[in-house]
């Protein structure tokens, strides 16, 4: 429905060929059987962060990344406008660039530009929300001797078709832009880079954002914005529940909550219950909530320079360079397949 939709549109503005993402991201049923698993486990309840990107959390994440305290994002635009030229020197000519998780990729554009002055580029955003796919084909669908492939589907998955459209005998970028890793804990971030690292090629390279740790207050400030734009964000996950399972949860009687755990070095945000409730979700599943219990949404750990270098090391990379904004610290690896 949302795809032949989405293809309407495409046609009506006249885009040949329309808009038409390869691959199949996430079923109803895969949904509700990760719901019930996180509201029913024992201990603290959470939900994957991943299901917080449907139509509405995705056009959401735009909106939050406009604004003031979510600095992040555009640290990570000028660090991409003022190296494009270098990354492109340190890849050599790659004729296929993937970006894991890209949104609606509006930072691609300059490492993009850059390349395609070489040799024409097949890029391949992959990315489990449609709607973000749909903003990134006609974001970056205009740039000369840039090809678009959209891969609707998760990061690793998505990553493996894309490398089947490697021409024999070249090099591949890959992008993880955004500090997107921050949202797996270390472990499965190692399992992450070591799979990525088994997927490619020597010579190739992963081109790896992260946020550095810095001032309390900034970073929390980041997450819980004074318009409410990231606790809309966060509260849709529960109407998402709504929307696709059947579930009944009263929004107003949760709260959204941003806090940093310094010895993890993350940030986590969480929706609290603001009193003893029950919820249903579709027809036999019902949830139990006490009085500021919470619901634990998303991790996003933050890095010193040299985890990254660390983790490069450690996962079959070697850390080629490493640029640093200033104004909001936020580093970007150039990390080479050894
Ligand atoms: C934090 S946003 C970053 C977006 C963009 N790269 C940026 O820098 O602004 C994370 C993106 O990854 C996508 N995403 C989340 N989990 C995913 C998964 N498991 N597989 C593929 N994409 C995923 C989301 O839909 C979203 O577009």
């Amino acid at each position: 429905m949302r795809h032949s939709a989405v293809s309407k549109i495409s046609s009506a503005q006249g885009r040949k060929p329309a808009f038409q993402p390869i691959g199949d991201p996430i079923s109803i049923e895969e949904f509700a059987a990760d719901v019930r698993r996180g509201l029913t486990k024992d201990g603290q309840k959470e939900l994957y962060s991943k299901y917080l990107y449907d139509d509405v959390g995705s056009a959401l994440f735009d909106v939050i990344t406009t604004l003031p305290e979510y600095g992040l994002f555009r640290a990570d635009a000028r660090l991409l406008r003022r190296h494009s030229a270098s990354l492109a020197a340190a890849v050599g000519r790659p004729s296929l660039v993937i970006e894991l998780g890209s949104g609606s990729g509006s930072k691609t554009r300059w490492i993009l530009s850059e390349l395609a002055v070489k040799q024409p580029i097949a890029y391949c955003p992959v990315d489990i929300s449609e709607a973000a796919l749909h903003r990134c084909w006609l974001e970056l669908g205009y740039i000369d001797s840039v090809s678009i492939i959209p891969i609707a589907q998760s990061y690793l998955d998505g990553m493996d078709q894309a490398l089947r459209l490697r021409p024999a005998g070249t090099s591949v970028l890959v992008l993880f832009l955004g500090s997107t890793i921050g949202n797996f804990d270390p472990d499965r971030a190692r399992e992450f880079l070591t799979a990525v690292r088994h997927a490619l090629e020597p010579g190739d390279v992963f081109y790896l954002s992260t946020d550095l740790e810095k001032d309390l207050n900034r970073m929390i400030a980041a997450y819980d914005d004074p318009i409410g734009a990231t606790a809309a964000f966060n509260l849709n996950l529960l109407a998402r529940i709504n929307r696709d399972l059947g579930g009944n949860f009263d929004l107003s009687q949760f709260r959204h909550e941003a806090r940093y755990d310094t010895r993890a070095h993350r940030i986590e945000m969480h929706l609290r219950s603001t009193r003893n409730q029950s919820v249903s979700v579709g027809k036999d599943l019902a949830v139990r909530f006490k009085r500021g219990e919470t619901i634990w949404t998303e991790s996003s750990y933050k890095f010193q320079r040299h985890d990254i270098r660390e983790l490069a090391h450690a996962t079959g990379f070697k850390c080629q360079a490493q640029w640093v904004d200033e104004e909001w610290p936020f580093a970007q690896s150039v990390l080479r397949v050894l």
